[in-house]
């Protein structure tokens, strides 16, 4: 498989956490050209921090961090208790080894998008503002990806209300921009990441690992799995890595933005054999697989 060149945009959080440490261990295969970070698991002065700091674990503080959006783009931000007040479980972290870009996050994706258009594999993890408020400077920004592979969205059972998921539920109207733009999409939504769950035994596989990586991942999602156990962010990353573990169909996804009992939800209509769709619905993955393939990665890193 070709070495893949991707932007990854996310809101660490601990599984946005997991996801950047299982992509840096992978350099390979993923030519890591920056990172953007949002708003959504906690704010963006923490956000930006951990991803920084998550760098520095990896040592690959040379990896750009862009900060972007502090909040969505219509409606008020809403954090997640899950991830701890700092958004990595109070794990203790090494400080940033190198400062924020100077660029926004919002011109970095425009301008990086467009410079190598059809080249880059957009990985979002978090709330789409970002890229939603990149439609605004530039209608075609995700069309100028190769792809754009994110976690979000469900097409039965939301993790904020009985409707919606955490990121499509932060920033609807951004979401749906990204649906509606004709991008080339693939959502990773909870009817898979659900299937991942990290269990009390796979998290002693990651204590063993004994590597820096491996007792912060470990202190991480100690803290994380007092509230929730799927491992959602990293599955964006195990696509790219090992796509055969993954199954799919094309779909036609809408994001409900009016009603508010409903806002952020997902609507999955299938579509008929051959039908075009607007995005590929990944719901099923090899858990053992992925686990095998997250902790052989763990493993690499200091
Ligand atoms: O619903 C799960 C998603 O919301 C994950 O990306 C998690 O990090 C939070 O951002
Ligand atoms: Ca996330």
């Amino acid at each position: 498989m070709a070495r893949q060149a991707i932007i990854i945009d996310c809101d660490p959080g601990v599984d946005d956490a997991l996801a950047l440490l299982l992509a840096l261990a992978s350099a390979d295969e993923l030519d890591l050209l920056g990172i953007s970070v949002v708003a959504g698991n906690a704010a963006l002065a923490k956000t930006r921090y951990n991803a920084q700091r998550i760098l520095a674990l990896a040592g690959r503080a040379e990896v750009p961090v862009h900060a972007g959006a502090a909040g969505p783009m219509l409606v008020d931000l809403r954090t997640a208790d899950v991830h701890g007040d700092d958004g990595v479980g109070g794990a203790a972290l090494p400080e940033p080894a190198a400062p924020l870009a100077s660029v926004n996050a919002v011109s970095y994706l425009c301008d990086t998008l467009a410079a190598r258009s059809g080249k880059i594999t957009l990985c979002c993890l978090g709330p789409l503002t970002n890229l939603g408020l990149a439609i605004g400077q530039n209608k075609d920004a995700p069309n100028l990806a190769r792809r754009v592979v994110m976690m979000g969205g469900a097409a039965a059972g939301g993790n904020v209300t009985g409707y919606a998921e955490f990121n499509f539920f932060v920033d609807p109207h951004a979401a749906r921009l990204v649906f509606q733009s004709g991008a080339e999409l693939v959502m990773i939504g909870l009817d898979l990441t659900r299937q991942v769950p990290i269990t009390p035994a796979r998290l002693d596989q990651i204590a063993a690992l004994g590597n820096k990586a491996g007792q912060a991942a470990h202190a991480m999602l100690t803290f994380y799995c007092r509230g929730d156990t799927a491992m959602h962010d990293p599955c964006v990353i195990a696509y790219l890595l090992a796509p055969t573990l993954f199954s799919g169909r094309k779909a036609w996804v809408d994001i409900e933005i009016d009603d508010p009992e409903r806002i952020g939800q997902s609507v999955v209509r299938e579509i008929p054999d051959g039908g075009k769709g607007n995005a590929l619905v990944l719901d099923k993955i090899d858990a053992d697989g992925f686990f095998d393939l997250l902790c052989e990665r763990l493993a690499r890193l200091p």
